[in-house]
């Protein structure tokens, strides 16, 4: 195993530090070290960040590996400063068996760039009929701790209340997709004056909102751990703190997209901009980035949604939701909130929180003497253009193409080993 001197590293942007990684390890921390044999990687102007961690990644292996695979998937978040990501129930088949969670598992290692960790179904092939085998998924390789049937919402509420309780066996946690079927049936993008103005029929906020009450309640009746997935409307972050003041044991997402974009993308008829939940309005987006830095919103999670050519690039209506995240993350973090999270927020965020609800042990740590080596390398001051040709994921249904947006990930270390340097994948 190669031993790697990381010079100068701004550790959460503070003053300059020397690292030694040496067997998956930081082994030494400090000024002036020096070790002979070891790979020097400067890392002048860079600040360190614990690897980041993703809740909520769709990586379409098995069954669309031509959107995506877990290893081009995994290149991508490597790339983007991640060292795990959870990766989502709905592929094909459905990740609602032990067998098909530890295929997953599997796959992630033998591509070796950052920890996949599996999310099981909630239900049998998402149907929303019949609870999956949630035991022996959690009992598998995969040691699965959560499930989630998104694109999907469990919106039956007897299901939903067994689903917390068989977990809470096991403190693991449920994370759901908000969304009440009966109030979005044909539902192109959100309800408000945009979609009246285009015609389009609308996603209202009550949708989602209905459904986190609901859900909020039914986890402080059964005391188990609910997470919720992409909250999209400042309504959702009111009912997220009320439940939050009552102790509920509940923690919440919020997508890099949602932050940034509103639904007035709509207008451009380019289904790049289709996703669900959908873009809101600038109100919201004010809404959910004041709730991610009070903390009411506890993480960013990418909900990276890979789509083939011709399932995005179609009418409107035809077109699949969901867009590409792993690679611009923190570029659109760091945009949009890096002034009042600061470093230690980003990290709080992007990595530790998550890495505690997913039970990531070896990840979410801060760069310290004895700690896992996971963490990346960010220069805050790079400025890039995202060309979606050069993206590592399969796809290319960015909504970023040709913006130029702050900060570059210059290298990712996984278990001390360089996944990322020079801001190109190292496999
Ligand atoms: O936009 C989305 N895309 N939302 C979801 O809930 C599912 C996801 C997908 O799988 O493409
Ligand atoms: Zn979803």
């Amino acid at each position: 195993m190669t031993t790697y001197l990381i010079k100068g590293a701004r550790i959460l942007g503070g003053e300059p530090t020397d690292l030694l990684i040496r067997d998956g390890v930081v082994a030494e921390m400090g000024s002036g070290l020096s070790a002979a044999g070891a790979r020097v990687v400067d890392a002048d102007g860079l600040v360190a960040l614990p690897g980041l961690v993703d809740l909520h990644t769709h990586l379409r292996e098995p069954g669309r590996e031509d959107a995506e695979t877990v290893e081009t998937g995994s290149r991508a978040a490597a790339l983007g400063g991640y060292t795990a990501v959870c990766a989502m129930a709905n592929t094909s088949p459905v990740a609602d068996t032990a067998g098909v969670v530890e295929q997953v598992w599997r796959l992630g290692r033998e591509a070796g760039l950052v920890d996949v960790q599996p999310i099981g179904a909630v239900t049998v092939g998402l149907n929303g009929e019949q609870l999956a085998e949630l035991g022996a998924m959690a009992d598998s390789a995969a040691r699965v701790r959560i499930f989630s049937d998104d694109g999907f919402c469990v919106a039956d509420p007897r299901l939903m209340r067994r689903a917390l309780e068989y977990v809470k066996a096991f403190d693991g946690v449920i994370a759901q997709h908000a969304e009440e079927p009966r109030l979005t049936v044909g539902a192109q993008m959100h309800e408000g004056e945009v979609a009246a103005r285009l015609g389009m029929t609308g996603w209202p906020a009550v949708a989602e909102e209905s459904i986190i009450a609901r859900d909020v309640l039914l986890a402080e009746h059964v005391g188990a751990r609910l997470h919720v997935c992409h909250v999209s409307t400042a309504g959702s972050v009111g009912i997220l703190r009320w439940a939050k003041e009552r102790g509920i044991r509940v923690t919440a997402e919020v997508t890099p997209h949602h932050l940034l974009l509103t639904d007035e993308r709509a207008t451009s008829y380019d289904p790049v901009y289709k996703v669900n939940p959908p873009l809101r309005t600038a109100a919201d987006v004010a809404a959910l980035r004041a709730a991610l830095v009070e903390g009411v919103v506890d993480i960013v999670a990418t909900d990276h949604a890979p789509h083939a050519v011709e399932d995005k690039e179609c009418e409107w209506a035809y077109a699949r939701p969901g867009m590409l995240g792993l690679e611009t993350a923190l570029s659109i973090v760091i945009d949009t909130a890096l002034d009042q999270l600061g470093w230690d927020g980003i990290a709080q965020r992007m990595s530790r929180t998550p890495a505690r609800i997913a039970g990531l042990t070896e990840h979410g740590l801060d760069p310290a003497v004895g700690v896992p080596a996971n963490f990346t390398l960010v220069d805050p001051a790079a400025r890039w253009t995202v060309e979606p040709a050069d993206l590592a994921s399969r796809s290319r249904n960015t909504p970023y193409a040709e913006t130029t947006l702050p900060a570059r990930v210059v290298a990712t270390f996984l278990r001390g080993e360089p996944t990322v340097l020079d801001g190109k994948a190292t496999k």
